[in-house]
Formats: C-alpha cells, sequence, structure tokens
C-alpha cells in the first residue's frame, strides 16, 4: 500500500508509517497549543494512551483525535490524565520509605529547616505518606514539602486530601511496613465513606504546577521523591529531568525512585551512591 492509501489510523492498527506521522504532528499541535511536550515520552505507553483516549472520544483517526483536542481544552485535560498515568497510592514502596525513615531522617534532624520535593506526585496519596513519616519522626514541622505535578486536576484533588475511606484503609499494613507508628487511621478522620487526611499534615505541603520536561529546577533540597515517572520518558527526557533533580539537590541529599527505576545505567550513576541495598534510595556525593 503506498502512503496515503486509505491507510488512516485503525484502532486496532500496528504502528505505521502514517500513524507515527499523525502522532508526530499531534504532539507538536499539543505543544504549540498548550505547551505540554510529550514528544520524548516512551512510544509505546504513549500510543496506548492516546487509543484509549480516541476510544473514549469515538473518533478513529489520530488526525481527527488531534482537531478534537485542539478545539476542546477539556479534551486535553482527559488527555493528560490518562498519557501522565496517574495510577498511584500511599506506602507504594514501604521497604523504600522504611529506608528513608533510616537513612534520610537523621540527616533532616541535623538541619533547622529542610526541604523535600515530591515530583510527579499524582492526586497526592505519596505525599501525606511522606508527611505522615516526617510527622512520626517529629520533623514535619520543620519541613517544607513541595508537591508537584504537571496535571492541575491531578493537584486539584491531592489539595482536598480526601479519599475513598475503603481505599486507605487497604494501606495500613504496608503503612507498618514502612516503619509506621501506631495506625494510619490516627492521621485521617471519617467522613461518610471518605477519609480526610489532618489538616496539619498538609500545613507543611506546597501544592504546584510543574513540568519535569519543560520546568526549571528549584534548590536545595534534601530528599527529592520522583517515583513512577521517569519510567514514561525516553532517554534524551530522562537525562533532562535527571539534570533538573540533580541540580536542585544539596550535595549529600537524597533521592528516590520508582521501584522500576535506577540510576545503574545512568551516566551520572557516579554521582551518586545507592543509600541502602535494593533500595532505589540514592544519595548524592559530588557538585
Ligand atoms: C504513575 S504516576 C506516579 C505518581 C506517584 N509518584 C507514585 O509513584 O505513585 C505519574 C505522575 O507523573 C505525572 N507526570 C507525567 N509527566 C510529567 C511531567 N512531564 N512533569 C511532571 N509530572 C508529570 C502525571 O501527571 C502523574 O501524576
Amino acid at each position: 500500500m503506498r502512503r496515503g492509501e486509505g491507510a488512516a489510523l485503525r484502532l486496532d492498527g500496528a504502528g505505521s508509517e502514517l500513524e507515527e506521522i499523525e502522532i508526530k504532528l499531534l504532539l507538536e499541535g499539543i505543544q504549540l497549543a498548550y505547551g505540554y511536550d510529550f514528544r520524548e515520552y516512551a512510544l509505546n505507553p504513549l500510543r496506548r494512551g492516546i487509543f484509549a483516549e480516541m476510544a473514549r472520544e469515538r473518533v478513529s483517526t489520530v488526525s481527527a483525535y488531534q482537531d478534537r483536542l485542539l478545539h476542546d481544552a477539556a479534551c486535553m485535560q482527559r488527555f493528560l490524565g490518562t498519557v501522565g498515568v496517574n495510577v498511584t497510592s500511599m506506602f507504594r514502596d514501604p521497604e523504600l520509605m522504611l529506608a528513608v525513615r533510616e537513612e534520610v531522617v537523621p540527616l533532616l534532624r541535623t538541619y533547622p529547616s529542610s526541604r523535600v520535593w515530591v515530583a510527579g506526585c499524582a492526586t497526592g496519596e505519596e505525599v501525606y505518606g511522606f508527611a505522615i513519616l516526617l510527622e512520626d519522626e517529629g520533623v514535619l514541622d520543620r519541613c517544607s514539602i513541595y508537591a508537584t505535578d504537571f496535571n492541575e486536576d491531578m493537584l486539584a484533588v491531592a489539595r482536598m486530601g480526601s479519599y475513598p475511606l475503603e481505599r486507605i484503609r487497604r494501606y495500613e499494613d504496608a503503612y507498618r511496613t514502612s516503619g509506621g507508628r501506631g495506625s494510619l487511621a490516627d492521621h485521617y478522620s471519617v467522613a461518610g465513606r471518605s477519609a480526610r487526611f489532618d489538616r496539619r499534615l498538609a500545613r507543611s505541603v506546597t501544592w504546584a504546577k510543574h513540568n519535569l520536561a519543560t520546568d526549571g529546577s528549584f534548590n536545595d533540597f534534601h530528599l527529592i521523591v520522583c517515583a513512577n515517572v521517569l519510567i514514561y520518558f525516553r532517554e534524551s527526557l530522562q537525562e533532562r529531568a535527571h539534570r533538573l533533580i540533580y541540580d536542585s539537590l544539596i550535595r549529600g541529599g537524597f533521592l528516590a525512585l520508582g521501584k522500576r527505576e535506577s540510576l545503574v545505567s545512568r551516566p551520572d550513576r557516579d554521582h551518586y551512591e545507592q543509600a541502602r541495598d535494593g533500595v532505589n534510595l540514592f544519595r548524592k556525593t559530588r557538585w
């Protein structure tokens, strides 16, 4: 089949040359119209997200989807939610949290004030988890936590601090494995079927929009948590984000990554040492 001859992208179609062109144009359009840059995201999850959204919007070609998305900001928001992959939970990696308690908190105790950045925080469960950990350890009051995501809808949920009770109850075991003292239920109040995290936890948290693909760095963090975000980036974008993270950490500061992420194959791995075997917690050793 020659290019363009009835080769419109079908939902069940495998990747074709035309599909690649359409996706490229879609990503260019999104960048120009909305400023979000997905051009360096890993192709397979990106393509899955595009198809899922096309099915939801009931359009059969990427070009038709592009037309809708460029003219409808709500459609763009839905795209962000799907392609940004907003799956999250509390105490998702309890061993990592335990390592943060035992390796990072002693460092935080040596400073009168310290800074924590949770990048790609989705709907905030992870952030409340870290706030509870820091409160357990008696250092929350002197910590400033910056919780960022590129999706405002996620941040709006996070700011509310209210989640389905049934789901939050399921995190009790992971909380204990993470070294939690007492019960997770000590940190929220129940209203109907919702669990609302105590306001004092959020007092130390600043929620802000930040895009790891396009925005600049912050400064002087003692701990940066960036879990299950970089895995969706291609190598070049991972490099950008890692540079930004590295520049934002103090010397001796810690970086926590997701379970499936690592620094092992990264060129800058020599700038960090692994803080604990088998756990994705790294300490910056060089400038
Ligand atoms: C799979 S969730 C991970 C959430 C949480 N860190 C965790 O481990 O449970 C990925 C999050 O990264 C955010 N994200 C994706 N691309 C981003 C970017 N370029 N800049 C900032 N956040 C991004 C998404 O909106 C989503 O909330």
